[in-house]
């Protein structure tokens, strides 16, 4: 996949950016990439200015040079295209390239990821760069993969955009008077007899500053759901455009852009579809979970039903935008990287080669920092990495992980949750998610992100927390996946309304009532200092942030509330359906619940962990036809051991183990196990 047959081994290396430096320091940078097994780099990522000094002048002197000799050190390229980023004298030029902000205000030059999507400035110009890049460099058979701009994101509510938000309304919705059914317009006179009078929904129009916590919210969910869904178009298009630019001459080169992880501007199930394979940026703060991570990395692999990704940027020690710059740990950059691997990347790519001298990364941690040398720890680090990524060569390249639990996820819904105006500020779509997702993880119970339409069959377990949008359709899914057997998990504000933000009315949750046997009448959304409680299996937990009031048609209740006028109703509830089961799960609880919870439906689904292993030890599996990899990863700051199920061997070590021996791990440690 990635660079396909040029690639035989995990891609090692990174962000270089030699043009910003002499050239003295480049025989240096190869000397040490050497030592330390870098095999790729990732170039040109903001040039733009230094390619192309005016509408018809380009220059790759630099560009040609930096090519050959990283060529003739043998490094694999992974080839930005510079677009994101456009040169000071083209926004002078062409003010349109400039966005406009949220509050309506026109954007000046400066920073980056700035240009209007909608510009024709931009979408001239960046494809223009594109196929000349392409030209030129196309017989470069060290090139593994077009990298198109970098970290899309942001929004634009520029005239441009209005404009083209218009005909996005017209192609979606045809008549004016669908756009107004839709957007549920005859609500405060908001009525449109003409595409032209619609304006985005910036905060000079449905937008707002909400009193309570400064956070925007919108007086026009069907608007702004919208805007947020024609943004995303928008640069999607724009990566579209450079994409078929350089297909047009390296059809064979794939292309791909990096992500945010979980970055809510952009439908990246969407974007996916349009990527060759997909490619992500991992930043998590020194402390956070490692389900945190583990998340967006399965994701990224459920992107593209089960593709392995690429690991395409993390820091090698320090992220400088971080609040507190905390030096990630002896052995985290190794962990971390292998945590990628057994989830499914098929590369580990740093931002960045070489830190710079300064701007706003100046502090970012780097392969060589700035004593230049290799003498440091985060360097000797890399180093080892590098050559045990050298050991493993191409084994565990293009394997895949079968997982019996799916959890689906959702831009829209994302969009359409958040931006709902009630029932409680406390609702926040990632938590729910992670709850669930990490519930799971900390039992090594491997878990697939799929989409809204994708294949359940698949699954003995699917869970959809928090889906509050039921697109056209989906309900018909799910109840023909519960008839068939599966088990279906959902909880409050599930499948209210439809991809407008309509109410499904009739009851909630809307088409899905005779699914889980329940009626909603009411929700009680908790402020965070109050609770109501359940007793599951003898042991009591809080419920939190929305309690539903639920009518039993069908379904068995697990639970009923403690307390309140609505002590004794039921809180949990599973309903046989045809052959299959559906939970519902009417409030938020701790995390112990979950892990009860959880475990309980995994045993009578006969649901295990590869390995049993102590909390905080991670194993993960990847397997094709010849082989089955085992990584047991030691999250822990203490030693470990893990018991082996069946006899293998440490690809890391060589070191053979029979079922019934123990896998030693120390502190932060890492095994590779190849099953015999
Ligand atoms: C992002 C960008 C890089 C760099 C790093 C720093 O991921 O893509 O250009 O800014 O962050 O962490
Ligand atoms: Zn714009």
């Amino acid at each position: 996949m990635i660079g396909s047959d040029k690639v035989h081994k995990i891609l090692y290396g990174g962000d270089y950016n030699p043009e910003q430096w002499p050239e003295e320091v480049w025989a240096e940078d190869m000397r040490l990439f050497a030592l330390a097994g870098v095999d790729t780099v990732t170039l040109n990522v903001f040039s733009w200015a230094s390619l192309q000094r005016s509408d018809t002048v380009f220059d790759f002197e630099k560009l040609d040079r930096i090519m050959e000799y990283v060529k003739e050190n043998g490094l694999n390229v992974c080839m930005a295209t510079s677009t994101a980023a456009h040169p000071a004298w083209m926004a002078r030029k062409y003010p349109d390239i400039l966005r406009t902000d949220l509050t309506g205000i026109k954007r000046q030059f400066g920073a980056r990821h700035n240009s209007c999507p909608n510009s024709p400035t931009y979408r001239k110009f960046s494809v223009k760069l594109a196929k000349a890049i392409a030209e030129r460099y196309k017989d470069y058979d060290n090139i593994v993969a077009w990298h198109v701009s970098n970290e899309y994101g942001g929004a634009c509510y520029c005239e441009n955009c209005a404009a083209a938000f218009r005909r996005w309304l017209m192609r979606r919705y045809g008549t004016i008077e669908e756009v107004n059914r839709v957007w549920n317009t005859s609500f405060w006179g908001h009525t449109f007899y003409d595409f032209e009078e619609i304006v985005p929904p910036d905060l000079r129009s449905e937008a707002f500053v909400y009193d309570f916590d400064g956070s925007i919210r919108t007086n026009f969910q069907g608007i702004s759901l919208d805007y947020m869904r024609f943004q995303s178009d928008s640069m999607l298009e724009c990566f579209v455009l450079e994409k078929k630019a350089l297909k047009k001459i390296t059809p064979d080169i794939p292309v791909t852009t990096n992500l945010m992880g979980w970055y809510k501007g952009l439908d990246y199930f969407k974007w996916a579809q349009e990527m060759d394979f997909v490619s992500w940026d991992n930043y998590p703060e020194c402390d956070s979970s490692p389900a945190y991570p583990a998340g967006f990395h399965d994701v990224c692999r459920g992107m593209k039903d089960g593709m392995p990704f690429a690991l395409m940027e993390q820091s090698p020690s320090v992220s400088n935008w971080h609040p507190y710059a905390k030096l990630k740990r002896p052995g985290v950059m190794r962990l971390w990287s292998y945590q990628a691997i057994a989830h499914g990347a098929d590369t580990v790519q740093f931002f960045q080669m070489r830190r710079s001298q300064g701007a706003c990364e100046k502090y970012h941690s780097a392969l060589i920092d700035h004593v230049g040398s290799e003498h440091t720890r985060v360097f000797n680090e890399m180093a080892e990495l590098g050559a045990e990524l050298k050991k493993i060569g191409a084994a565990t390249l293009g394997t895949r992980t079968h997982s019996k639990v799916a959890i689906v996820f959702d831009w829209e819904n994302w969009w359409a949750l958040e931006m709902s105006a009630g029932p409680s500020v406390r609702i926040d779509y990632l938590k729910e998610v992670e709850t669930y997702y990490s519930a799971l993880f900390r039992q090594n119970i491997s878990v697939d992100f799929i989409r809204t339409d994708s294949r359940f069959l698949a699954y003995d377990l699917v869970i959809a927390p928090l889906l509050y949008m039921n697109k056209e359709g989906y309900d018909d899914k799910v109840r023909a996946y519960v008839q068939n057997g599966g088990t279906y998990l959902a909880t409050y504000l599930n499948g209210y309304v439809d991809e407008n933000d309509r109410v499904l009315l009739g009851g909630y949750p809307g088409r899905q009532k005779d699914i889980f046997g329940i009626r909603v009448e009411e929700s009680d959304a908790l402020p965070p200092d109050e609770s109501n409680r359940f007793i599951y299996k003898g042991t009591q937990y809080p419920a939190e942030i929305l309690c539903d009031l639920i009518h039993l048609s069908g379904a068995e209740e697990i639970s009923t509330y403690e307390s309140d006028f609505y002590a004794g109703s039921p809180v949990l509830t599973k309903n046989r359906y045809g052959d299959g089961v559906a939970y519902y799960v009417g409030t938020h609880s701790s995390e112990e619940f979950y892990a009860t919870f959880l475990r309980d439906i995994c045993e009578t689904l006969f649901i295990d962990p590869v390995l049993n292993a102590p909390l905080d030890v991670e194993v993960r599996c990847r397997e094709n036809e010849e082989n089955r990899f085992i990584f047991i990863l030691n999250h822990k700051d203490t030693a470990t051991e893990v018991r082996m199920k069946r006899e293998g061997t440490d690809i890391l070590t060589d070191r053979n183990y029979q079922a019934g021996d123990f896998v030693k791990l120390e502190r932060k440690g890492v095994a590779v196990i190849r099953l015999k």
